[in-house]
């Protein structure tokens, strides 16, 4: 177990905002994170994987807690299937990587998202069709008033786009020790979202697809070593037919996504029309090949980051009567 005093989170967040907080610690076992809990019982607590799906707005005066458990095994097979459980502070894409290496299906389309695998669940994080929801059998997790170790089954984390009960009911109830991933032995192909399919030859390789959708990402999204961000700023709304049924008439070339629950809108189209691709902020600009994506130019503050995606809110809020919800988590 490791604790830091006064520690610049700079190096926690892909943002790369230059924040303190009073004490950030890593745990190696159930066991530490225990004891941490106890210890730390009287200060605000955050648990954060890469930080790349928040912005620091702030100083945090309380804990930072990272998972440094990060093992993976895989603990069932049947014939078609294999149940991998990752630890919590496993990194997400060497996950992946090693499960296209072992030519399981399954999770490829999520090559590349930057995160952990304990905030994935939390998040449900997604690209390309897939969703992490769509591949996680179980989650275990610690409750944080008892102690014990309990199980949740898919349909108890009530998984959504970019959500789950970890961001809702159970905020602080629980904190995720790891999650077990459905892995298929056959090909199960999701090759329908954008050009994906266009990029492969017929009957790819898990990866062959990692590769592809790799290609594609970057060539849309920053490479967060290179250029702070927390990925998509805001999440696409989903709106009811008739409200898009009036938008079509307005402006006939607006993309559109059929859903369960309404029709969902690209927010970085609705962003583009809006002219906020060139709005800059003091040192935070939006990134030009995906405008859903904010950045930080060199010395963005959380101050610039506010204010801008305050700005396109408004901007698109005036323009097509949409409130674009924020994706990335302000603390
Ligand atoms: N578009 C524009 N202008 C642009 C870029 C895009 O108008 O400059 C429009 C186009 O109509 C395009 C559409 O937006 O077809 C969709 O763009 P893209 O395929 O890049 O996906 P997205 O809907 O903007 C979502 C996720 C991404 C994920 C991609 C691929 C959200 C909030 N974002 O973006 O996830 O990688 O789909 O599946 O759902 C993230 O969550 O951080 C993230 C990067």
């Amino acid at each position: 177990m490791h604790i830091q005093e006064n520690i610049s989170l700079l190096p926690y967040n892909t943002f790369r905002m230059d924040v303190r907080a009073r004490y950030r610690a890593e745990y190696s076992s159930v066991d530490e994170l225990k004891g941490l809990l106890r210890q730390y019982a009287d200060i605000p607590r955050l648990f954060v994987g890469q930080g790349s799906n928040l912005l620091f707005t702030k100083d945090f005066d309380g804990i930072v807690l990272h998972s440094a458990m990060a093992r993976a095994r895989a603990v069932r097979e049947t014939a078609d299937e294999v149940y991998i459980e990752a630890q919590s502070g496993l990194v997400m894409d060497s996950l992946i990587e090693q499960l296209c290496d072992m030519n399981l299906y399954g999770m490829e389309n999520l090559s590349h998202i930057p995160g952990e695998v304990g905030a994935a669940a939390v998040q449900n994080v997604g690209a390309y069709g897939v969703e992490a929801k769509d591949v996680i059998s179980e989650v275990q997790a610690l409750d944080i008033a008892t102690h014990s170790l309990c199980t949740l089954t898919n349909a108890d984390c009530r998984f959504g786009y970019r959500n789950s009960i970890f961001k809702n009911e159970a905020a602080n109830r629980y904190v995720i020790t790891s999650v077990t991933f459905r892995l298929s032995k056959q090909a199960v192909y999701h090759l329908d979202y954008g050009h994906l399919r266009d990029a492969l030859t017929a009957s790819p390789a898990p990866s062959d697809i990692r590769e592809a959708v790799i290609r594609i990402r970057q060539s849309k999204l920053p490479e967060v070593s290179q250029t702070g961000s927390a990925g998509s700023f805001f999440k696409n709304p989903v709106v009811p037919q008739e409200v898009f049924d009036r938008l079509r008439s307005l402006y006939p070339s607006i993309p559109s996504y059929a859903q369960a629950d309404g029709i969902k809108i690209p927010a970085a189209w609705l962003i583009e029309q809006t002219g906020c691709k060139d709005l800059v902020v003091g040192g935070a600009g939006v990134w030009q090949n995906q405008p859903l994506v904010i950045i930080n130019k060199g010395n963005a503050t959380p101050d610039d980051v506010m204010a801008l995606a305050k700005m396109i809110q408004d901007r698109v809020k005036e323009r097509f009567g949409i409130a674009l919800q924020k994706e990335v988590i302000y603390i």
